[in-house]
């Protein structure tokens, strides 16, 4: 049996299933992933340059700017075959979808409810507070960062977690209570560098479930998977589902 196959034939018979995403995910609506060699976001810039408190500390300016670009990035892009398969899938079956991303395609595709472990890109807040802060009130204060109503010393920043700071505490507990109930675990365009998302498709294994990787490259987490799907998610997810009745 081909992978796609096998891949179809387990979510078919699952109970429950995880998902967790990564940038790969997104990258076949043209958003440069973190890691890729030939176009990534990072080549442009050193990490501890941009997406750090520090980094905001030393030139909040560069950091807000590189966002700002980031930004009109994602809202130029769509959502692609992969994210509207993940849509599909939780139709067919109860699925906890746990992404890393902080674009929000997975939520223009239609999934509702997916778990942002490392926040969101379009929403903005206060650098002291960590209050929300609304689309109205950047319209009315421009700036490069804009200020924040929220406190005097306040800043607006992205609603996004950065190296150093601490995930969502809510969205960490749901992501394992998921990971520890689910019955087939898949790891999407992650490079499972960076955890404790990395942790999530093992946390699962522990606890019996199933794990198949889809990503053309090889990770860290490959060794232990029950079933690598070396293919663009694009191509792969559609394809399980169409061969879901053949499973
Ligand atoms: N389909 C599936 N996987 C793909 C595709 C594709 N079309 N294209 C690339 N990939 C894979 C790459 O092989 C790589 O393993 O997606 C992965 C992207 O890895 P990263 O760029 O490291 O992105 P990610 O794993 O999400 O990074 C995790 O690190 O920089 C921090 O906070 C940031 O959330 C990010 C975290």
């Amino acid at each position: 049996m081909d992978t796609i196959h096998a891949l179809a034939a387990q979510l078919r018979r699952a109970r429950r299933i995880l998902v967790l995403t990564g940038a790969g995910i997104s990258a076949e609506s043209g958003i440069a992933t973190f890691r890729d060699a030939q176009d990534s976001l990072w080549a442009r810039f050193r990490p501890e340059d941009l997406a750090t408190p520090e980094a905001f500390r030393r030139d909040p300016a560069l950091v807000w700017r590189w966002y700002a670009w980031r930004r009109g990035q994602v809202a130029a892009a769509q959502p692609n075959a992969a994210h509207r398969a993940l849509v599909e899938l939780a139709r067919r079956r109860d699925t906890v979808l746990v992404t890393q991303n902080v674009d929000d395609l997975h939520q223009r595709a239609g999934s509702v409810d997916a778990i942002c472990l490392h926040g969101a890109l379009m929403r903005t807040i206060c650098s002291v507070t960590r209050l929300e802060i609304d689309a109205d009130w950047l319209a009315a204060n421009p700036g490069e960062p804009p200020r924040s109503p929220h406190h005097a010393d306040g800043l607006a920043r992205p609603g996004v977690v950065w190296f150093g700071e601490n995930l969502p505490a809510d969205a960490l507990d749901r992501a394992n209570a998921a990971a520890t109930q689910c019955d087939v675990v898949l790891a999407i365009g992650t490079s499972a560098l960076v955890y404790p998302a990395a942790g999530l498709p093992g946390l699962a294994q522990r606890h019996g479930a199933w794990f198949a990787e889809i990503n053309p490259q090889p990770t860290p987490l490959t060794p232990a998977a029950d079933l690598v799907v070396a293919q663009p998610a694009g191509l792969a997810l559609p394809a399980a589902l169409a061969a879901w009745e053949e499973a």
